[in-house]
């Protein structure tokens, strides 16, 4: 039985991903399509119902993006959140114009009328508006369900033809009774089935896994990041030892990591794991070498070779997978994306080049990244590894400024390791988007007992985030910083200054290099 969705039109809104994921908190699941889909290709796909997002653009001006009339005749429930409700009204006969007042967070929405949409909401209910249009005539067929002080028409209805629109944003926190508005029309009105959850899509890519690979062999690089861990744990729960999953140690790992993924993953896990110690390889195509970029290339190109290789060595392999995930997806296709200049040239153990000759397998291109995280914990994966923090692909290159050695690693892998020991035992761990220390190219003097001493300096970097793409530094606790620099500068050879990284993002970024 093919499962019930929503289909999503995005028209640029910061919150379509919100919206995506609120439907499928509810049990729903939904899918972002561009806004100009015609009709005839949207009905073909079958969705359930059709949300029409917001977006930044004004529809009184003759640029802004429109949907394709005919899907109001497919006969699907549609609902227009705030660009997307005032869209529908001018699409359908009613009038849109500019606010006198833009209106910008809270307000209060009187509900007129609570069954259909607004069933179960209180006479009054906070609701979070950002719109500078607003609808001032009905379409023919609607009436206003709710509205605020600023927004006489803050909610339409036509209920025979199952067409909603609100000016307000459901899908966020400050509109708390949210996700029950997105539910009447989910379940009650679209009639979906609300089944959407981990376990079942574990039993659907299980099944839909074993159809598309038969007897046929896989490969998958393994990082023992979260993504790589939940898509070869989930490829080993379909397809058992046909799984191959590349470990390549390419030196820059923290400490024990490379023996702990092995431990884990083949141990624990029983996967079948081949691990690739390519350590001197690494080491050496990076000697001298102090350009960022410069040592992302390598890295990636080095990479690819051992990859490849290891490919070779496994006999026939028809099957590549893949850890891309949703953001990755909408990002590639997004009809609003233009290009972006290259900040840095990532790395990734997921992004192989296409020119391997493999099928590829992308069983997780669906899934938000706390979504995958859910996924490990359906799929056995500990706590300690379903919570990590990210890892850059290139690991400690960037993290050593400048040339990198054997013994500079060392010196950063041990800092490193007491940083995070002091972040866990603080409790800040999770909270933390990332914590890390750099190994800088300095030497400052300082004094340990009554000798001057001459070394290196670390600098502890923490931020704040929500997707990497902006980031806060840190307000870590002055006793906090005190433990990590004293234990730093006493237990690791070699480190006489810590310094604390007060930049956000942007300008910094996360990374030094
Ligand atoms: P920046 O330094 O650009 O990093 O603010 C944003 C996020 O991406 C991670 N990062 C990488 N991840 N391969 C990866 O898989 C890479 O080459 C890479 N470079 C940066 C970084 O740790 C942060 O979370």
């Amino acid at each position: 039985m093919a499962r019930d969705w929503i289909a999503i039109l995005d028209f640029g809104s910061q919150y379509t991903h919100l919206i995506a994921r609120r439907i499928r908190e509810c049990g729903v699941y939904s899918e972002i399509v561009p806004y100009n889909i015609k009709a005839e290709n949207l009905s073909a796909r079958m969705p359930k119902a059709i949300v029409l997002s917001g977006g930044p653009a004004s529809v009184t001006s003759t640029k802004s993006p429109s949907c394709d009339k005919d899907i109001f005749k497919i006969g699907l429930p549609i609902l227009g959140i705030c660009y997307g409700a005032q869209l529908m009204a001018k699409l359908l006969g009613g009038k849109v114009a500019k606010a006198k007042t833009r209106e910008y967070g809270k307000a209060i929405l009187r509900a007129r009328s609570r069954k259909d949409l607004l069933k179960g909401l209180s006479a009054k209910e906070q609701v979070w508006m950002s719109h500078g249009d607003k609808i001032t005539k009905l379409p023919r067929g609607f009436d206003i369900v709710g509205s605020t002080d600023n927004a006489r028409i803050a909610a339409m209805a036509d209920e025979r033809r199952r067409l909603y629109g609100v000016q307000f944003h459901p899908e966020v926190v400050h509109t708390p009774k949210g996700k029950r508005i997105l539910r009447n029309f989910l379940i009650n009105i679209a009639g979906c089935r609300a089944d959407w959850s981990m376990h079942s899509f574990v039993k659907a890519s299980v099944r839909e896994l074993r159809e598309r690979i038969g007897s046929e062999k896989v490969l998958c690089a393994l990082s023992g990041g979260v993504d790589s861990s939940v898509l070869a744990l989930l490829l080993h729960k379909a397809i058992g030892k046909n799984l191959i999953a590349i470990f390549v140690d390419n030196g820059l790992l923290r400490k024990d990591e490379a023996r702990s993924v092995r431990q884990k993953f083949k141990g624990r896990y029983h996967i079948n794991l081949k691990t690739v110690d390519a350590r001197e390889k690494f080491l050496k195509a990076l000697k001298g070498v102090t350009d960022p970029e410069k040592k992302r290339k390598i890295i990636g190109r080095v990479f690819i070779e051992i990859f490849e290789k290891e490919a070779k060595r496994s006999g026939r392999i028809r099957f590549l997978a893949q850890g891309t995930l949703y953001p990755d997806v909408i990002e590639s296709r997004s009809a609003f994306g233009g290009p972006s200049a290259t900040i840095k040239t990532h790395h990734n153990v997921g992004g192989l080049p296409r020119h391997l000759k493999f099928g590829l397998i992308e069983p997780l291109r669906e899934l938000f990244k706390d979504e995958v995280r859910l996924l490990g914990k359906e799929l056995g994966l500990s706590a300690e590894m379903v919570h990590r923090q990210p890892f850059p692909g290139p690991g400690l290159a960037v993290r050593i400024i400048g040339t990198i050695t054997e013994a500079r690693l060392d010196i950063l892998r041990e800092a490193d390791w007491v940083l995070i020991d002091e972040i866990k035992r603080s409790g800040l761990y999770r909270k933390l988007w990332q914590s890390f220390s750099v190994l800088l190219p300095v030497r400052t003097v300082g004094v340990m007992g009554d000798e001057r001493t001459y070394e290196n300096v670390v600098a502890v970097r923490a931020v704040t985030s929500k997707d990497a793409m902006t980031a806060n530094w840190a307000k870590l606790p002055y006793g906090l910083l005190e433990s990590i620099s004293s234990r730093i500068i006493n237990e690791v050879r070699g480190v006489n200054r810590v310094v604390y990284d007060i930049s956000s993002k942007p300008p910094s970024t996360i990374e030094w290099e």
